[in-house]
């Protein structure tokens, strides 16, 4: 191939840029010229049509003073249009008018999905896993999740010190909508006294009995971690709970918030009980170093796959070495639950 283009799409992650970085540095070191495209499938349908856009020409410049920042500078977007087999005929049709003659997107997997599709439409795909959720079963990491990770184990540390100042439980909700994995790994590096996640059935009253033995075994503080998704594998009746206790006959119980539980876990155990969420910030800043080794690794072999005439496939990472993987077999495949990890969080809590 004599020039391939790279895109980001989906959730940004940390690590995205420097898998970039190396995508275009490999490619030019293979002879091969490099178009970034922006903003995912949306630059590939060139819809910002008035501005002109949609993606520029990669040189070595391009990418300096890259691999070390977070989100991505090519910018991403999640397009739901991309599902439509016209769509993707589209975007076959613009990248043959630019001589492109493979693609590589980073992202998760929806983005999986719609490089699959493109390269059975015959159009040469390769996909390196960028997430923060690390929701792939096929590989060990997605890039980004080390990074979350390691920001919110930051953050749940500052939140502990203030807790344990007040005597207080802290509900911390990290994301994660379908996968467990940022929540059980920062509860276990948090040494968290308890996670709630959505692969895992969780009730309240067994949290609450969590943090009144706490207090009667002497720990001043109590940090509980909640997945953003958790609440669907809540088992508890929070109608009865609440029609129970009087302090919480006005909580609506239609909606679950982590603010509202947070409400009835205090009225239950009798601790005082605030809700922290941490949101986005878990997906800016700068990537770790394990993100930005994985980026450069990532974006290195994949290129050397497009160079090979190897596509249709997603690069990961299994036991520290680099593998490759059909898309059929990886789009939704979850990452299995890791009950050790939920155990093991219990145990060390005690
Ligand atoms: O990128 C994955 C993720 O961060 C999930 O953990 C989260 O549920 C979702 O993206 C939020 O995405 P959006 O940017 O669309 O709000």
């Amino acid at each position: 191939m004599q020039r391939i283009a790279v895109m980001t799409s989906g959730g940004d992650a940390p690590g995205m840029n420097a898998a970039v970085r190396s995508v275009v540095r490999a490619a030019i070191h293979n002879d091969m010229s490099v178009i970034g495209f922006k903003r995912g499938y949306n630059g590939m349908l060139m819809r910002s049509r008035d501005t002109h856009d949609d993606f520029e020409i990669m040189t070595r410049k391009s990418v300096s003073d890259k691999i070390h920042r977070g989100g991505t500078f090519l910018m991403t977007a999640r397009c739901t249009d991309f599902l439509d087999v016209e769509c993707q005929k589209q975007v076959i049709k613009n990248l043959r008018l630019l001589g492109i003659e493979g693609l590589i997107g980073i992202g998760g997997d929806g983005t999986f999905r719609g490089l699959n599709a493109l390269n059975e439409l015959g159009f040469p795909t390769v996909g390196i896993p960028g997430t923060i959720d690390n929701d792939m079963e096929y590989t060990d990491y997605t890039l980004g999740f080390d990074s979350a990770l390691n920001t919110a184990c930051e953050c749940i540390d500052r939140v502990r010190e203030t807790s344990d100042s007040h005597e207080r439980a802290s509900l911390i909700t990290v994301m994660g909508r379908n996968c467990g994995d940022i929540a059980l790994h920062t509860a276990l590096a948090c040494g968290a006294e308890y996670v709630m996640i959505p692969e895992a059935p969780w009730s309240i009253e067994s949290i609450a009995n969590r943090i009144k033995w706490g207090m009667l075994n002497g720990k001043r503080s109590t940090i509980i971690v909640m997945a953003e998704g958790a609440f669907a594998s809540l088992t508890s009746n929070v109608e009865k709970i609440c029609r129970e206790n009087e302090s919480l006959h006005g909580i609506i119980n239609d909606t679950m918030t982590s603010s509202k539980l947070a409400a009835i876990l205090e009225a239950l155990s009798g601790q005082e009980t605030r809700s922290t969420i941490l949101g986005y910030i878990q997906r800016g800043g700068s990537p770790s170093a394990q993100d930005r080794i994985l980026g450069s690794r990532f974006g290195e072999y994949a290129v050397n796959l497009l160079r090979d005439d190897i596509s249709g496939r997603a690069v990961g990472i299994r036991d520290n070495k680099l593998i490759d993987m059909p898309f059929s077999e990886i789009v939704g495949q979850p990452q299995p639950f890791r009950a050790e990890l939920m155990h093991l969080v219990s145990v060390l809590a005690r």
